[in-house]
């Protein structure tokens, strides 16, 4: 199975960086591919809202040329999508909203047909906060869960980490749980080979 995952968090070694990498170890131990997009790795700027995509003519991609398209392109291909971040003001980061605004270029509704290319693939939510999960980070939820609605994708699951200082930090049970949420999240993939 091919899992793509998105870091969207500006530090490389941060919190969301430690959880994710200890999810993806797991998911290599299983025997699946694991391909990582560190979104600081690439520019992706900011919908234009120009809807070129949405063009009864376009191809399903997005007409601003930077590295949105690449990563778009890797998560329509995946089994699994792993979206990662720091709860940034009760939300994803910047740096990830950007992309999930652009994705839109994934979706292409026409006179007589549409496109959906996230369609049935399974998406699971990984993000870390300072702060506690009650009235805070659980607040990410239902954009995501509507973001993946939208997609006609699957919902596969979500891991909030609250209470997050710096990795160092982050405890051997935590370990456990990213490892925990790895597995459930392709559990929660009934329709797909292994
Ligand atoms: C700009 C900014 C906004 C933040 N907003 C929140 C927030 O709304 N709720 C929260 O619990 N933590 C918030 N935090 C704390 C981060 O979510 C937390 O430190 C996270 O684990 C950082 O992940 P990272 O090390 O991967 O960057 C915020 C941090 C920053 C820098």
């Amino acid at each position: 199975m091919r899992v793509v995952t998105v870091l969207g968090s500006p530090r490389r070694r941060g919190n969301t960086a430690t959880v994710l990498a200890w999810s993806e170890q797991a998911w290599r131990e299983a025997g699946h591919e694991v391909e990582r997009y560190d979104i600081v790795d690439y520019i992706v700027r900011g919908c234009t809202g120009c809807y070129a995509c949405q063009r009864p003519s376009a191809v399903p991609s997005c007409a601003q040329d930077d590295d949105a398209n690449l990563i778009l392109g890797a998560m329509a291909q995946a089994d699994l999508i792993v979206l990662a971040s720091p709860v940034y003001c009760w939300g994803v980061s910047a740096q990830l909203k950007a992309l999930l605004d652009r994705s839109i270029a994934l979706t292409h509704n026409y006179e007589g047909g549409s496109e959906y290319l996230l369609t049935d693939r399974r998406v699971a939510l990984l993000a870390t906060a300072g702060g506690g999960i009650e009235g805070n980070a659980e607040l990410m939820l239902p954009p995501f869960e509507r973001w993946v609605g939208y997609h006609q994708a699957i919902n596969a699951g979500h891991l909030l980490v609250p209470a997050c200082t710096e990795p160092e930090a982050l405890s051997d049970d935590l370990a456990g749980a990213a490892h925990a949420f790895a597995t459930a999240v392709l559990s929660a993939a009934p329709a797909l080979g292994a």
